[in-house]
């Protein structure tokens, strides 16, 4: 999610069915660290308190790492981008409050293969725009996932996702994007969000990598906080994401990450 893609990965990795299987593996964990993970999101919980649970059920139950620890100094193991945090939110002491709206961003390295997912979460009843950019989110992620298959352009994608945004009075954050993933945490290609049709790289099979559309809820302006890392909306509305790690099959596409209990 990054905007420029570390510089030892200048191109496109075409997985091997065997490198493939590693990525199913470490996809699958991911997804069930969400899973693991809903029951805790709860009024009065801290995000810290969230980080270690995640922390200790990556290392010593699933005997993986969580990748976002060290990675270019982030402090914590997983991400939690609460309310306005469009995302890179860094846990900490504050604790959830009925009506937030919470994505946490979980990736894992598994037999030296990552696999990266996040969902939002709901604590009581949030406001309407915050339930209601949380689901344009939603649908934008299934609306790229679907139409991903060999031929296809990433600017079709990030079209029809920036399409079905702003149809719904929603903003689409540029800054940010989803990215090969592999060996590294972040490869080639950059997935924008955003886009003209028939524009940017072609789709082949073996190639893996994320969407992660960045909603906001008012103007797509974001800004960084001095910690470095915490990334909010310049007007302070409410920002949702979601995000899957997906192949490219001769086919179609197989989501990598698949939420249990979960049609994606
Ligand atoms: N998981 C994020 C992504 O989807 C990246 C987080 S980098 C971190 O690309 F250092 F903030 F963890
Ligand atoms: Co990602
Ligand atoms: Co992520």
């Amino acid at each position: 999610m990054f905007q420029k893609p570390p510089k030892k990965s200048m191109s496109i990795t075409l997985k091997t069915p065997e490198e493939i299987e590693k990525m199913r593996v470490a996809g699958r964990l991911a997804a069930e660290v969400l899973h693991m993970i809903q029951t805790h999101v709860r009024e009065g919980i801290a995000t810290e308190e969230l980080d270690r649970i995640c922390h200790d059920y990556i290392v010593d139950v699933q005997q993986a790492i969580p990748a976002p620890l060290n990675y270019r100094g982030f402090p914590k193991s997983i991400c939690t981008s609460l309310n306005h945090v469009v995302c890179h939110g860094i846990p900490g002491p504050k604790k959830l409050k009925k009506g937030d709206v919470l994505n946490i961003d979980i990736t894992v390295i598994k037999d030296g293969y990552h696999g990266d997912t996040s969902r939002m979460f709901q604590v009581g009843t949030p406001p309407v725009a915050a339930q209601r950019v949380s689901r344009v989110a939603y649908e934008c992620l299934c609306i790229g996932i679907e139409m991903v298959r060999p031929g296809i352009r990433l600017g079709d994608i990030g079209h029809a996702i920036q399409r079905h945004a702003e149809a719904q009075h929603c903003s689409v954050v540029r800054e940010y994007c989803g990215h090969g993933i592999g060996r590294e945490f972040h490869e080639e290609p950059q997935v924008l969000h955003y886009g003209d049709p028939g524009t940017g790289v072609e789709l082949v099979p073996g190639m893996i990598f994320t969407i992660e559309p960045m909603i906001n809820a008012g103007k797509r302006h974001v800004k960084l906080l001095p910690d470095g890392w915490t990334v909010i909306t310049k007007d302070h509305s409410v920002s949702a994401q979601w995000e899957h790690t997906v192949l490219v099959t001769e086919t179609g596409h197989e989501v990598l990450t698949p939420h249990p209990g979960d049609p994606l």
